[in-house]
Parts: structure tokens; sequence; C-alpha cells
């Protein structure tokens, strides 16, 4: 079940990224009765407005009844009929739509059926089960087919089995298989206190999300050696020892790099995800780097060091008010005369993927006109062990003077 489709913009446990609605189930695999009970239960146990379990559930199992799984199966929208017919169980939500101590609308029953519905979908994702919510279908058709009381309101089809195989969707569900799930951003959803106010998810989130979801040799910006830009000015500039900050460290293969060339370095990342992975890696290969969990934008670290080396941090940061901070921090941790190697994604690439700071020359002499001397610039790729098609980078030395 597990997929890769997506980037959340904060970790969240594993099933409710698991959970999905595919369109591929297997027609032959029947579903046990002992899971099915399970995800049952887990809908029992939702919570609901004055505790009054509005919901209700129909179950068709088409290798236990046929005819009523018929019955759901005729009642979709063609549509859903296409690829819901494969799946063994299809289930109908159902809502009762008054209090049952009052008799008054309960204008949360549909509400509460949904939170229960969507728990039996999550224990369903939990034991390896596909399941796929559906609000195409015809009520009166489903009404007729179950004889159902006037006052209940049929709310969902969730159909649910195993996954199947892919290739026997028709052509036009294939992409939706395959195609990139998304969301609407979280800053566009969640209000600060006020409607309109965008809510900002802290920035540690999105990283440590990333490296959570993804193992760091799948990064793009992962690069087992040391990258050729740093060694390139490395050997042009004779820079063979010293005390070495990798700021953003990442993956920490640049640290690790630099280290085996003989630095005495130090490492650092925002995420702690990363740092325990660099760490390991460093570990693995006989290494010994400091490492620290550490904002660049509210740092620690104390320094003084020789070299700063910031491979792809810098363009994180679009606010000026970040980019003021990014630059001090960077002028205190460096020794009189300290060097920084920065290399940041060109304004001259336009690909979407990739940080939201792009920059030209100009910027780059713009944002360190004081307190740096600029000593070399040149444009140049940003290369990737995964990404054939490398992105276009600005690659600077700068001295602190
Ligand atoms: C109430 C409801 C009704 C839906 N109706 C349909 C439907 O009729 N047909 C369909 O293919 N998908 C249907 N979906 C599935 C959504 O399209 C799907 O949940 C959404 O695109 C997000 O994808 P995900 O569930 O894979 O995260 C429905 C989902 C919900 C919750
Ligand atoms: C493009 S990745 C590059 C990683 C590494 N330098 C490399 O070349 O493999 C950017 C890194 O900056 C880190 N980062 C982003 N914002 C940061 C911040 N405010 N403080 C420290 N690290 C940050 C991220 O966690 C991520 O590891």
């Amino acid at each position: 079940m597990a997929q890769q489709r997506m980037h959340v913009q904060a970790p969240i446990e594993r099933l409710f990224a698991e959970r999905w609605s595919t369109r591929a189930f297997d027609a032959e695999k029947p579903v046990a009765d002992e899971l099915l009970a399970s995800c049952l239960e887990a809908a029992r146990w939702a919570p609901s407005c004055f505790g009054e379990e509005p919901w209700h559930y129909i179950v068709a199992n088409r290798f236990a009844d046929k005819m009523a799984w018929d019955g759901v199966v005729e009642s979709l929208a063609p549509k859903n009929q296409l690829w819901a017919r494969h799946a063994p169980i299809l289930i109908v939500s159902l809502a009762e739509p008054a209090f049952s101590h009052n008799g008054k609308p309960n204008r949360w029953a549909e509400y509460d059926t949904g939170q229960a519905t969507i728990c039996l979908c999550l224990q369903a994702a939990a034991m390896g089960l596909a399941s796929h919510q559906m609000g195409g279908f015809d009520a009166d058709a489903l009404k007729q087919v179950f004889a159902l009381p006037d006052q209940v309101h049929a709310i969902s089809v969730v159909a649910m089995g195993y996954p199947g195989d892919m290739a026997k969707l028709g052509e036009e569900f294939q992409p939706m298989e395959t195609d990139a799930r998304t969301r609407k951003p979280l800053e566009t959803i969640v209000h600060d206190g006020q409607w309109g106010s965008p809510w900002q998810a802290p920035v540690n989130a999105g990283w440590e999300a990333r490296y959570q979801e993804t193992p760091v040799q799948q990064l793009p910006w992962f690069y087992r050696d040391l990258d050729a830009d740093f060694a390139q000015a490395l050997e042009q500039f004779d820079i063979t020892a010293g005390d070495v900050l990798d700021i953003g460290c990442g993956p920490g293969t640049q640290a690790v790099a630099l280290a085996k060339q003989g630095f005495n370095v130090t490492a650092s990342d925002i995420s702690q995800t990363a740092v325990t992975s660099a760490r390991q890696f460093a570990d693995t290969e006989n290494i010994s780097i400091k490492f620290h969990v550490d904002d660049v934008l509210d740092s620690k670290l104390a320094g003084p060091f020789d070299l700063i080396l910031d491979r792809g941090v810098f363009h994180c940061f679009t606010e000026p008010a970040d980019q003021q901070v990014y630059l001090a921090t960077v002028r205190r941790l460096l020794k009189p005369q300290g060097l920084l190697l920065l290399k940041c994604f060109h304004q001259d690439e336009t690909r979407e993927q990739g940080p939201p700071g792009r920059y030209g020359e100009e910027d780059i002499r713009h944002f360190f006109a004081d307190g740096f001397e600029l000593v070399e610039m040149r444009s140049t790729l940003f290369a990737s062990a995964v990404q054939n098609d490398p992105p276009k980078a600005l690659f600077c030395m700068l001295r602190k003077s």
C-alpha cells in the first residue's frame, strides 16, 4: 500500500499517507470476514454529535451475496461501475437524519457518518486493504434494492478489496493510479486566528517530512562525492586544511567528503532525521564530524570557521528578513577573511520543482554587498545522482571583509 506519490508539509503517521483511493482492485481475492469486521468495528468507534452514532452500513460481498453486490454495482454512476465492479466488497454507508432522543433533525448526521467511514477506510489501509469512497451512485436505486426505510439517507458507497493490477484498468483510469497526489497547501486552508490570514507551518516541519518520507539517496540534491564546484574552488585557491562548517548538510555527503580531505568538519541541519542519516553515513565511512541540529535562522552554533559550505540552503530563503539573518549568521560564524562557498539555483532555472529562491549574479552582488567581498562567481549546474537533467545553478565564493 505504501505510496511515494505525495509530499507532506509536516510529518504524519504512515497510515494517513498510505490510504488512498485506488481504482485497481483484485477481483479474484476475497476479503476475510475477520478483516471486514475490524473495518466496521473501527467505524463503530468514531465520535458523533450527542453520541448519536447515526451511521449504518450495508455490506455487499460478491463472494457471499452476489445479488446484493450486483444491486450496488447497478446503482453506481456508469463511470464508477467501470472500475468498482472489480471490488469484491461494496459497502453502502447510510445516516439516520434525526436525533433519537428528541426526533429533531441531526445536522451532523452526514458529517458523523463520514467520520465513521474514514475510520473504516483507515483501518482497511492498516491491514493492507484498498478502499475507495464514492458519491456517484443513485440513492433511489439503492432505496429500492435494499427496501430502505424512508428516513434513512444513503451517503456513500465504499469499494473495498485487495489492491489489483492497474494494467487491467481502462486506459482513462491509469494516470490516476500513478500521477502525483496533491493537496491544497496548508497555508491556503488554515487561517491564523482570523479568516484570510494564512497559517504558516514551521519551516523545519517541511524538511523533517521530506527526510522522513524519502530515503536520502533518492533526494534530488543527493550527491555522494564532493560537488565539483566546491572541489575546483578548493584546488584553485589551494585550500587544504581548516575548520569547516557544512551548513544545511542534509545527507552529509559533502561534510564527509571534506573530512576525508583532512578538514576539521562541523555539520548542521534543521532536520533531525537528516542529521541522524548524515551521522550514520559518517560512521559507516569511519569519519569523525561534529553534527548539530541547528536552524540557520536561529543558530546556536559558535564557530568560528575558516570556511562555510552552503550547498542549497540560502536559496530556501526568499523573505528579506530571513536573508538578513542568514547573512548575519554566516558573518558571525566566519573567522576574519573566512570564506563562504555558496551554491544556489540560478534565476534561469524555470522548473516548478525546487527551491523558491532563484538568483542571478546581480542578486548575489546585492545580497552580499555589505561585509563580503566577491571572490568568484560562475554559472554551473546542480549535479545530482537522481536527476538526468541537472538544474541550472550559480556558484559563488565570498570572503568576509
Ligand atoms: C464523499 C466522497 C465521494 C467520492 N466520490 C467519488 C466517485 O464517485 N468516484 C470516484 O472515482 N471517486 C470518488 N471519490 C474519491 C475522491 O475523488 C478521492 O478521495 C480524492 O480524489 C482524493 O484522493 P485520495 O482518496 O486518493 O487521497 C469520493 C470521495 C469522497 C470522500
Ligand atoms: C537542498 S538541501 C541540500 C542538502 C545538502 N547541503 C546537500 O548538498 O546534500 C537543503 C538543506 O537545507 C536544510 N535547511 C533548510 N532550511 C534550513 C535552516 N533554516 N537551517 C538549517 N538547515 C536548513 C534542509 O533540511 C536541507 O537538508
